[in-house]
């Protein structure tokens, strides 16, 4: 077995690689780690290239040392501290119990282990094997408080992928408040960079967004208590010329659910420090003698062939080694959804005839949404009383899951654990678990408010009662949230804790999901919060497949998959048909359109099939018919972006089977013009000297034709059209 890690003793250089990618870092004078490099693969290393020495003005020296050039200021560090003389941005803030907030991190040993160990609690990227990844654990001391710092590299073999995070043990004997620990700093240098993030809005999720790095910080973030539709746990780092299959792309995606920050800082001299990690608004954590506090992780990239590169090495390592769920490789089901059918309108009468449809369309799952619980008519009330409503379901859960069964679908349910109703037995009983701030009135959001997590005995409560729901029949969980959280604060923790309230909610959160997942393996989890609110690395190890936006505008949703996908996995993404006008947006759109988007998911419908014409059940059937034909190459195929909805009136993608013997194109105009320019869209990803045949049409073309010349896109005499084109190799 081949050393992913190594260290060379006599430069004091880490070089941590594969056949994709290198990162190096050392040991500066006085046991300072520096980095060196991240990017494209080097066989080996000389020394040639350390940070240059050079005297800058008001960039003061380390305590004892005379050399003016030598400077934590400028030098590129894997990790600061605060209070010393690298007026950059800190990585960690570390309060003693002198009240001081000093720390100075020293080399103090390494180990390189094979594979990947656990950090308990939290969601992250894992190993099937020892073999498959190496991990460098440098141990860090401050001196004068006995913190120990360990920063944690794990790079795979076969994949362009390096998860980083960090833990810190409190070795000294009083305790200490941790106010910042990031995840990851890495600080480049000589470097143009543009930032790209995925910041939006509820029903409005995720959209690429990309601005030169200039002097100054610039902080993406999220302080709701979740990771939030306002931006996204993910940052990308590329050149201005940096397109979907050129240029550099450094990406980073934080597997986390709770509040969390990416900072930029351009320093004096135009060097981009970069940090991650838990935010640290409101943040404090008490750390105890002995005790450890270990950081979330970040999976980063490299690419030195644009965007689609970098997204592809995300969502291999997402879908291969985030996910967990027997359903990872699975065909994913077909489902409608009865929320934008019937909203909170139903019963099981009314249902049936939508199941019964949906049944002879060739649909595999019913999901039966919000207003199934309690009392619950509207959403004023009920959260936190997860036994049936009689009124709907006079004959129980049970009794209508059978009937779906019958039917030959499966049956799913929408919850919202981590919620409360003022009017709910739960209030009533505990009034104490809804998160408030003493003497304050919490505020209310969609009139309803949150449970606090963060306690066992709150997650106790839900386990039972969700167990007791899931032993009736049930093969599908969405696990909604549709609110921030706010008022935090917890009677479970003393006044000089309080700060810890947000990350103890995640964790809680995190508890409560293991032990549902593990309890309930054969039960498919969808992630929902308000559509696309909590769609992040972390939340895919607890649930394979996440709602990715309200908003079922086909157009609308073009944007919305389009970001996501620079992070996700298509097989993470869920996107359905909806009726026309659309509910968000009142767009019409054919139903072709709306079809060929939401096929470009995991694939549903969000109406009401009976109200469908005999015409558009026609289609409908087809469409289901089409997609389970397609389904592993769209769930698990190579996804390309070819044309994004930025750029103009066009989007186009395609999906590539790992053996480039098939693949799937889907192209979008959203304005028709008269007498419009002729547009052409150039394929990826195939075997230039293969031929494939597009099934519709039975032409035969080469893969380099279809790369090289391309395809006319259709002319088109109407707004939102989109054309869809299968290719199969001929034999
Ligand atoms: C959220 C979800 C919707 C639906 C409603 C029900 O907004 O994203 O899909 O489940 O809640 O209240």
């Amino acid at each position: 077995m081949t050393a992913l890690i190594t260290f060379d003793e006599q430069q004091g250089v880490f070089h941590l690689h594969n056949r994709k990618i290198s990162y190096l870092l050392a040991l500066e004078e006085g046991g300072i780690l520096s980095h060196l490099y991240f990017g494209s693969a080097i066989d080996s290393y000389h020394g040639q290239l350390r940070y240059p020495r050079v005297d800058r003005g008001f960039s003061g020296n380390l305590p004892g040392h005379t050399d003016r050039t030598y400077s934590l200021d400028t030098l590129p560090q894997e990790y600061s501290a605060s209070g010393d003389s690298d007026y950059r941005l800190p990585a960690a803030i570390i309060e003693h119990a002198d009240g001081s907030r000093a720390a100075r991190w020293i080399f103090k040993d390494y180990q390189i282990v094979d594979g990947k160990p656990e950090l308990a609690g939290l969601p992250q990227a894992f190993v099937e094997d020892k073999t498959e990844a190496q991990t460098l654990i440098i141990n860090l001391v401050d001196e004068v408080s006995h913190l120990e710092l360990a920063l944690n590299y794990t790079i795979y073999r076969d994949q362009a992928i390096i998860t980083r995070s960090s833990k810190l043990t409190n070795l000294g004997s009083q305790a200490v408040t941790i106010k910042k620990l990031a995840s990851l700093q890495i600080d480049f240098v000589a470097k143009d960079f543009e930032s790209i993030c995925l910041p939006g809005a509820h029903a409005n999720e995720r959209h690429l967004t990309r601005a030169k790095v200039t002097a100054g910080v610039k902080s993406f973030e999220s302080r709701r208590g979740s990771s939030s539709h306002h931006m996204n746990p993910f940052l990308a780092l590329v050149e201005p010329k940096t397109d979907e299959f050129s240029g550099e792309a450094y990406g980073f995606a934080l597997v986390y659910s709770g509040n969390h920050k990416f900072e930029l800082e351009q320093d004096q001299i135009d060097q981009t420090r970069l940090l991650i990690g838990i935010n640290d608004y409101n943040f404090s954590w008490d750390l105890q003698p002995q005790a450890s506090f270990t950081t979330p992780e970040v999976l980063m990239t490299y690419s030195e062939a644009g965007l689609n590169q970098m997204s592809q090495a995300f969502h291999q390592i997402i879908q291969e080694r985030v996910v967990r769920s027997k359903f990872k490789h699975q065909a994913r089901p077909i489902l409608v959804n009865n929320w934008e059918a019937t909203y909170f309108d139903f019963d099981e009468e009314k249902l049936k005839p939508i199941v019964a449809d949906a049944k002879k369309l060739g649909i595999e799952m019913f999901v039966l949404d919000d207003g199934w619980f309690g009392h619950r008519d509207d959403d004023t009330s009920s959260l936190g009383d997860w036994s049936v409503y009689k009124k709907k379901f006079p004959q129980g859960i049970k009794h209508f899951s059978d009937y779906v069964h019958e039917q030959g679908l499966k049956f799913g349910i929408w919850v919202e654990p981590e919620m409360i109703s003022l009017d709910s037995d739960l209030y009533r009983q505990h009034p104490d678990y809804l998160m408030q701030v003493p003497g304050r009135a919490p505020s209310p959001s969609r009139s309803q408010f949150v449970l606090d997590m963060g306690r066992p005995e709150v997650q106790a409560n839900v386990y039972q009662q969700l167990s007791q729901v899931l032993d009736q029949g049930i093969d599908y969980i969405k696990w909604d949230m549709n609110r921030n959280i706010s008022d935090v604060y917890s009677v479970g923790l003393p006044a000089s804790r309080q700060g810890e309230v947000y990350h103890r909610y995640i964790l809680g959160v995190y508890a409560l999901l293991e032990k549902l997942t593990t309890n309930y393996p054969d039960v498919l989890f969808e992630g929902c919060s308000g559509g696309g609110g909590r769609f992040d690395a972390g939340w895919a190890y607890y649930m394979p497949q996440s709602w990715a936006s309200d908003n079922t505008d086909a157009i609308a949703r073009l944007t919305i998959q389009y970001g996501t996908s620079l992070a996700y996995p298509i097989s993470t993404m869920t996107a359905h048909v909806s009726a026309v006008p659309n509910h968000q947006t009142g767009r019409q759109t054919p139903l072709e359109t709306r079809g060929d988007v939401a096929m470009s998911g995991v694939f549903g419908y969000e109406l009401d099939l009976t109200k469908l014409s005999q015409a558009e059940q026609a289609a409908v059937k087809k469409q289901v018919a089409s997609y389970k034909q397609i389904r592993s190459l769209i769930q698990y195929g190579k996804f390309y972006r070819l044309k994004g909805p930025y750029e103009g009136n066009q989007t186009a993608w395609m999906f590539v089977s790992p053996d480039q013997r098939e693949a799937m194109l889907f192209t979008f105009q959203e304005q028709a013009f008269a007498q419009g320019a002729l547009t052409k869209t150039h394929l990826a990803g195939l075997k230039p000297d293969l031929l494939y045949r597009e099934e519709a049409t039975g032409q035969v073309y080469s893969g380099a034709e279809l790369m090289k010349l391309g395809l006319y896109d259709p002319v088109v005499h109407q707004d939102y059209t989109s054309k869809s084109y299968h290719f199969k190799v001929l034999d």
